[in-house]
């Protein structure tokens, strides 16, 4: 394990292989912002902030853990949404938008953020089931990125001192969401662009192949946990050996068959996650994942020792990251 100083260290399916034209259409993909109000689990050192706001109210238990709901008035489409958050050993769920479910976790809390948002693919990503999809479709980049903006910078305040964040993208946005986090975090910030390669689909007669995703690494400070994963060596001379991972990070995605598999579209496979989760988050530490879709990365920090909050507007995405948390013993 090493204690890295920002400066003069060492260094499903995937969305890219799709793509569609603008669109313009009515409402906003990621729905207005929400009021912010706090409501604490009970006994959890998970960091949401107390009841100073007055609005939690425990409605029902729920299998697994305890859960609460909150009823918020959504400032700009002026109408009382319902949030709905449930906790078990080592994680807590949200239903919401992640911009209102971060606006009730303490300032400096997290350890680790890994957001994997919608990829600005302008599809409705659709899954094995009719209820497992979202929508992917935007107005036009303006939108998408004051919707990312918003919440890069939420994701910014709670982040601790020494804490990380891990945005997974592609071709699409890359370039315009390392402008954001430049600006929110600070260019001497930045520590890596790992490249995901994972072989499946992206292919073209026209171009180059797409065969990979991007996934910017910044720190929020000077200070940041970090150990470095090890994958096994190519060369002839350390055949047989294991050596610290590149900035290439070679992992097959999820085939069709794969008992992991889950039927949430774009769903990223746990060995990319172990793997990541392992190298940015200290053991004991809180992961923060705001656009958790079928839970990937919370399974990879609880069955690592790790404790982690998922947030989604999808109820059905909530299932299953539950049921996942449930089969790794987090329950
Ligand atoms: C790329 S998928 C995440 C996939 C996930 N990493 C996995 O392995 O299953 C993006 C997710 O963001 C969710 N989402 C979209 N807009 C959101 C918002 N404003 N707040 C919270 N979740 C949102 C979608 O429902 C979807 O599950």
């Amino acid at each position: 394990m090493i204690i890295m100083k920002s400066s003069g260290e060492e260094a499903c399916r995937p969305e890219s292989a799709s793509g569609g034209e603008w669109v313009r259409r009515a409402g906003t993909p990621g729905g207005g912002r929400s009021a912010s109000i706090g409501t604490s689990p009970g006994g959890s050192r998970l960091p949401w902030g107390g009841d100073a706001h007055g609005f939690g109210k425990r409605f029902h238990e729920v299998s697994g853990g305890t859960g609460d709901a909150r009823r918020c008035f959504d400032a700009e489409l002026g109408f009382v949404m319902t949030e709905h958050r449930e906790t078990g050993a080592g994680w807590t769920l949200v239903r919401a938008d992640c911009d209102a479910a971060m606006r009730s976790i303490d300032a400096g809390s997290v350890d680790l953020v890994y957001a994997d948002p919608p990829f600005a693919t302008n599809l409705v990503q659709r899954g094995r089931s009719v209820d497992q999809a979202y929508d992917d479709r935007w107005t036009g980049m303006p939108e998408y990125l004051d919707f990312m903006t918003a919440r890069i910078e939420g994701m910014h305040r709670v982040l601790a001192a020494d804490g990380a964040i891990l945005l997974h993208c592609d071709w699409r946005t890359s370039h315009h969401l390392r402008f954001v986090l430049d600006r929110v975090f600070g260019p001497d910030r930045f520590v890596n662009h790992l490249v995901w390669r994972y072989g499946l689909g992206g292919s073209s007669p026209n171009r180059f192949a797409r065969k990979h995703d991007d996934i910017l690494y910044y720190a929020r400070g000077e200070d940041r946990w970090f150990e470095p994963p090890m994958v096994p060596a190519t060369s002839r001379r350390m055949a047989g050996q294991l050596k610290k991972a590149t900035d290439v990070l070679d992992v097959p995605s999820i085939n069709n068959m794969a008992a992991e598999r889950t039927g949430w579209p774009t769903q990223k496979p746990l060995a990319l996650l172990r793997m990541l989760v392992g190298a940015c988050l200290r053991p004991g530490g809180t992961l923060l994942d705001p656009f958790c879709g079928s839970g990937t990365s919370l399974v990879a920090a609880v069955e690592g020792g790790r404790r982690a909050i998922g947030v989604d507007r999808d109820p059905a995405a909530i299932r299953i990251s539950r049921d996942r948390l449930a089969d790794v013993g987090g329950d």
